[in-house]
């Protein structure tokens, strides 16, 4: 099937390969000429693990194209994904003028049925708003909406999407019905939950402010631990093991960041309140997560005895999470400016994320960079872990002399550290 996706960002280009790794005929469209030129080329603009090889495998079966010319992209296709940004308004409402701006243009310029489907993470009754849009943009315009959220992890992208747990169609009609059956056809019938298109919506974000709860009460309970003798890592092992519970999304750290549930939870409580629902425990969530971060500060703070100012730091981690170079919202970033706004000196590193943090934490001349992880940790009084790169827990910790780490990831065998001689201190005790 010819598929046209609008947006190529994240969400847009991981959905595009992807689809043409199904077998379809994919046009991906951007208005980003430079972006459009790079993809051409075979470029990534994004860091995402194995999308570049499997951009070169379908861009060699010829199952996927570039372009900035919309009409062109339409052409032909029976279903239009808008995959494009929702950035956050000041008062944490999700800005839909780009998504409603792609679907005006899909009216004006299509010539043929459409399926008009958002795939960006959109607010409850945005599908309406589309809907009316594109009907008084072009009234004898035969075409109808539908909602496709993705449910796709920052670093695990391919894999989400290859093997999803679910896939989550809203639609108002069997034709739309039919087509996602078609689009969707190599996975099990049984993935394809279908519903209608403001559920659709309101799952994606249930989703994402559910698994922030989770992370969110996990990490209350490291704190608990922490204070009580407990030990976290049985905690949350033995909570996860009822099954009604899950293991996945209890590991405690520095709280969560990214450029979803941060964004997400705002957004939710904000259409909520339009709606007259208090989502109080939502809101809980957001003032714990956003607390984290002082917290994190504090133990750091602790574990040098309150002096901070002058002592060299080092900071394993940049990134909001590992495998990706994304440091919206991250955690790590927002601790390397509390630590160097109290005087530390901050020696950063991360595996991917690097160029990124030098440009958002250009002012503060007391944090450096460096992309040798040893030599990074040469002489520093702490090594904080704010990331849960893999690597770390790799390393010749024999190479390592400074003796203080505070593991903010909990990457480390506590009982282990201590019998090393290191003084670890993890989320949720110390050894
Ligand atoms: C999240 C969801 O997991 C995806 O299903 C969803 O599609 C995506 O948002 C989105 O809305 O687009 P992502 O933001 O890429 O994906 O990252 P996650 O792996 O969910 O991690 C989010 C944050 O939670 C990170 O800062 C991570 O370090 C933290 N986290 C995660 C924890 O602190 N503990 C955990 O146990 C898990």
């Amino acid at each position: 099937m010819k598929i046209t996706v609008i947006g190529s960002g994240y969400v847009g280009l991981v959905s595009g390969i992807c689809f043409a790794k199904l077998g379809h005929e994919i046009v991906c469209v951007d208005k980003d000429e430079s972006k459009i030129t790079k993809l051409n080329s075979g470029a990534i603009p994004i860091f995402e693990p194995g999308l570049k090889e499997l951009l070169s495998e379908v861009v060699a079966a010829k199952k996927i194209s570039f372009t900035t010319n919309l009409k062109e992209a339409l052409n032909g296709s029976i279903t239009a994904f808008i995959a494009v940004g929702t950035p956050q308004d000041e008062d944490g409402s999700a800005d839909l003028s780009y998504v409603l701006a792609a679907a005006k243009e899909i009216a004006e310029l299509s010539d043929s049925y459409k399926l008009i489907v958002t795939k960006s993470t959109v607010p409850a009754g945005t599908g309406a708003k589309v809907k009316k849009l594109v009907k008084e943009t072009n009234p004898q315009f035969d075409f109808a909406v539908a909602s496709n959220p993705e449910f796709l992890r920052e670093g695990a992208a391919i894999e989400d999407f290859m093997t999803p747990d679910r896939i989550v169609v809203g639609v108002e009609d069997k034709k739309s019905e039919q087509i996602f059956a078609e689009i969707y056809a190599k996975f099990p019938s049984e993935k394809l939950i279908v519903t209608d298109i403001i559920t659709a919506e309101l799952i994606k974000y249930a989703s994402n402010s559910f698994l922030a709860t989770k992370i969110a009460f996990i990490n209350e309970m490291a704190d608990l631990c922490e204070a009580t003798g407990g030990n976290i890592k049985e905690l949350s092992h033995s909570m996860g093991l009822d099954l009604r519970i899950g293991d996945k999304f209890l590991n405690p750290g520095p709280g969560f960041g990214g450029s979803c549930f941060p964004k997400d939870i705002l957004a939710i409580l904000n259409f909520a309140k339009e709606a007259d629902v208090n989502l109080s425990l939502i809101y809980s969530v957001v003032s714990s997560n956003d607390k984290r971060k002082d917290q994190m500060v504090e133990k750091v703070s602790a574990i040098l005895d309150g002096e901070v100012a002058n002592k060299k730091i080092a900071l394993f981690g940049l990134a909001f999470k590992a495998n990706t170079d994304d440091i919206r919202y991250s955690p790590a970033i927002t601790i390397a400016k509390k630590l160097a706004q109290k005087g530390g000196k901050i020696i950063a590193h991360d595996y991917e994320a690097i160029e990124n943090s030098k440009r958002e934490l250009a002012e503060f001349k007391n944090i450096e960079f460096c992309e040798d992880v040893y030599e990074a940790a040469k002489d520093a009084d702490i090594i904080v872990i704010a990331t849960e790169w893999k690597e770390y827990q790799k390393l010749d910790l024999s190479k390592i002399k400074t003796r203080k780490i505070a593991d903010l990831r909990n990457l480390f065998d506590a009982k282990k550290m201590k019998d090393l001689g290191f003084e670890y201190h993890y989320v949720g005790g110390k050894e």
